[in-house]
């Protein structure tokens, strides 16, 4: 029986893994011996990606790289086609991919950033579920969902004194990691999970609770 740390056999689409918190947990899946599949929209942090992934991989698995914007139905499409195309089934979806939005509610293109903001975050999420969930209901697999308890619309000077000042205040005493998050999807993604469902799992070092 597969733990936590072993993905043998299953097969992770992880969307926004060409950097960040996607990428961490397409490196600790491959790890963990999953077949992995890394997108974004930046085809050379893709290939980066998935390069580590195959260094990582006990079996020398290659991630299969699918260059997507998850915003375009069309791209989602050819993903989730490609994917099932190359591997045969779905065993596990991370809807990663995610920004942020850095407007005032007094610029001009604040409904285009707000577009933007939902049409990556929300309708992308939306959508590749639902082409994907006929594949994951085959496998009785799983879907994990990556979230946020804060919004932003700060500067990179301001995120970072904001990440500093928000460490103190932590009852753990630090921001998270990449592979923080990346451990919590594993987990829910794993066997050991298997009676979690529709759960919103929280790891942000105490937020909530501070
Ligand atoms: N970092 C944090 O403190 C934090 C806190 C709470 C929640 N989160 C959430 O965690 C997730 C990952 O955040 P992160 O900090 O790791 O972000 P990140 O480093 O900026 O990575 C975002 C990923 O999403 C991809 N992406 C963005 N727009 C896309 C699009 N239209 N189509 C396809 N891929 C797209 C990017 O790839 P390309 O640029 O190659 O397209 C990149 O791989 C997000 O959903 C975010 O909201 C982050």
């Amino acid at each position: 029986m597969p733990t936590i740390s072993d993905f043998t056999g299953k097969v992770v689409l992880i969307t926004g893994s060409s950097s960040g918190i996607g990428a961490t947990t397409a490196i600790e899946f491959s790890r963990s011996s999953a077949q992995v599949v890394t997108t974004g929209r930046k085809a050379e942090n893709v290939t980066q990606v998935a390069n580590k992934c195959h260094k990582v991989s006990p079996k020398g698995l290659k991630a299969l790289e699918v260059v997507a914007d998850v915003t375009k139905e069309d791209d989602c499409r050819r993903l989730v086609d490609t994917t099932i195309k190359s591997f045969g089934k779905l065993d596990i979806l991370v809807n990663n991919a995610g920004k942020g939005s850095h407007n005032s509610l007094y610029d001009s293109h604040l409904m285009d950033s707000y577009d933007e903001v939902m049409a990556t975050n929300l309708r992308s999420v939306v959508y590749l579920t639902h082409l994907c969930a006929p594949h994951l209901e085959k496998t009785r697999g799983n879907i994990v969902n990556i979230s946020s308890v804060v919004a932003l619309g700060r500067s990179r000077e301001q995120y970072d004194e904001f990440l500093d000042e928000r460490a103190k205040s932590l009852p753990l005493g630090r921001v998270g990691d990449p592979i923080d998050i990346a451990n919590a999807v594993l987990f829910l993604a794993s066997d050991e999970s298997s009676f979690v469902t529709g759960a919103n799992l929280l790891s942000d070092g105490g937020s909530l609770n501070a």
